[in-house]
């Protein structure tokens, strides 16, 4: 027996849908739906998104921004890498190549700063440990991201994104000063217990 396409196939598929199978349809049309208009609502509303302001820049430029950035506010050095502390409110930047960041950074703790982060080689990854940071790294963008540090202490920065043999030594540090002024509005609720919540802020 073979069968054709013309002819009706056998059994009893002509019948109504049954009432349970009708169910589990809507069910999940309507869960269907509701992931669907999840996506455009949780760009918008999620929090998720980072404050970026991306620019195309070239490798050398970076290069030298960072040199300068740190020939301007450079206050000392710890195992060869300078250790550069801006005013609050001033654009820091931060370059990944392997398998180092370059430079210390150090900051205040409540100031906000613009965090530009590029790489002038390959793709790295900016991860803050022990916060819940993450980022790409990618050659050709310089990447500004509005922070804030919500805690005092010292940061880990890892790369997070495979660059080759020296990968896993890629580390560097952000070093977060407690809020200069006594009574300064952002140390007296510290995020310290809420790590998620500190880091990057909009
Ligand atoms: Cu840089 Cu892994």
């Amino acid at each position: 027996m073979y069968h054709t396409g013309i002819e009706a196939p056998q059994g009893i598929w002509w019948k109504p849908v049954h009432k349970s199978e009708k169910i589990w349809v809507s069910i999940a049309f309507a869960w269907c739906m509701v992931l669907f208009a999840m996506m455009p609502l949780w760009h918008l509303r999620g929090g998720q998104n980072p404050s970026g302001i991306r620019h195309r820049v070239d490798a050398n430029a970076y290069r030298a921004r960072v040199a300068e950035f740190i020939a301007q506010y450079q206050v000392g050095s710890d195992r060869g890498m300078p250790v550069v502390a801006p005013p609050p409110g001033s654009d820091v930047y931060l370059q990944a190549q392997m398998w180092s960041w370059l430079p210390v950074l150090k900051l205040e703790e409540g100031a906000e700063y613009v965090l530009h982060l590029s790489s002038v080689d390959v793709n790295h990854g900016f991860s803050l440990f022990p916060l819940n940071v993450n980022f790409q790294v990618v050659p050709g963008y310089d990447y500004g991201l509005r922070v804030r540090p919500t805690a005092a202490g010292e940061f880990e920065i890892l790369c997070n994104e495979f660059c080759g043999v020296g990968h896993h030594l890629m580390v560097g540090k952000i070093i977060v000063t407690p809020a200069a002024a006594a009574g300064a509005p952002a140390s007296a609720e510290g995020a310290r217990s809420e790590p998620q919540a500190s880091g990057v802020h909009q």
